[in-house]
């Protein structure tokens, strides 16, 4: 029996959070910043392939089925998850280490954490209230079969997505 998915967005989201911690216990020092560089690119890599997982068995799901009618939410989510594309792309254009690279970081974290938040307040309690266990442990397959096909990013193009199409695409 797989998983439901809002458990596993979950749970990708906790182990979002203690990367961060990770990265905080390695910056201010300068011998650890190929270990930070290590954590934050697993990080970057997942963070996409997380996003896009949801693109593909959540959000269209959530677009059309949930309280969602007119599909602010999950139009509001893509957009969100383009910041956090936003950020990891700055990262990948400054030099590892540098001031640069943190803020990039940092921007990245913030715009997950804002993310993160309302995701789990305005989408995954929502769409519990209108699913059922059986169809989410369905999504919970597909979307763990997604990050096996994806894994370290494979086939996935990291650009940003533009949240009206999106929305347009998943609902016409
Ligand atoms: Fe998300």
């Amino acid at each position: 029996m797989s998983a439901d998915i809002t458990e596993m967005i979950l749970d990708d989201h906790d182990w979002f959070r203690r990367q961060f911690l990770r990265l905080a216990d390695l910056r201010d020092h300068e011998d650890k910043v190929d270990e930070a560089a290590e954590v934050w690119e697993e990080l970057a890599i997942y963070l996409e392939v997380h996003a896009s997982a949801e693109e593909e068995h959540f959000y269209p799901s959530m677009a059309t089925r949930a309280d969602d009618s007119d599909a602010s939410a999950t139009e509001d989510a893509i957009g969100d998850h383009d910041d956090i594309r936003a950020g990891t792309e700055k990262a990948r254009k400054a030099e590892v280490g540098s001031e640069d690279w943190w803020a990039a970081i940092d921007e990245t974290d913030q715009a997950n954490n804002h993310h993160m938040s309302e995701e789990e307040s305005d989408d995954l309690g929502p769409f519990r209230r209108v699913t059922s266990l059986a169809f989410r442990q369905e999504l919970g397959a597909k979307f763990e079969q997604f990050k096996v096909e994806h894994a370290h990013g494979k086939g996935l193009s990291f650009e940003q997505k533009d949240p009206d199409a999106y929305v347009e695409a998943v609902t016409s």
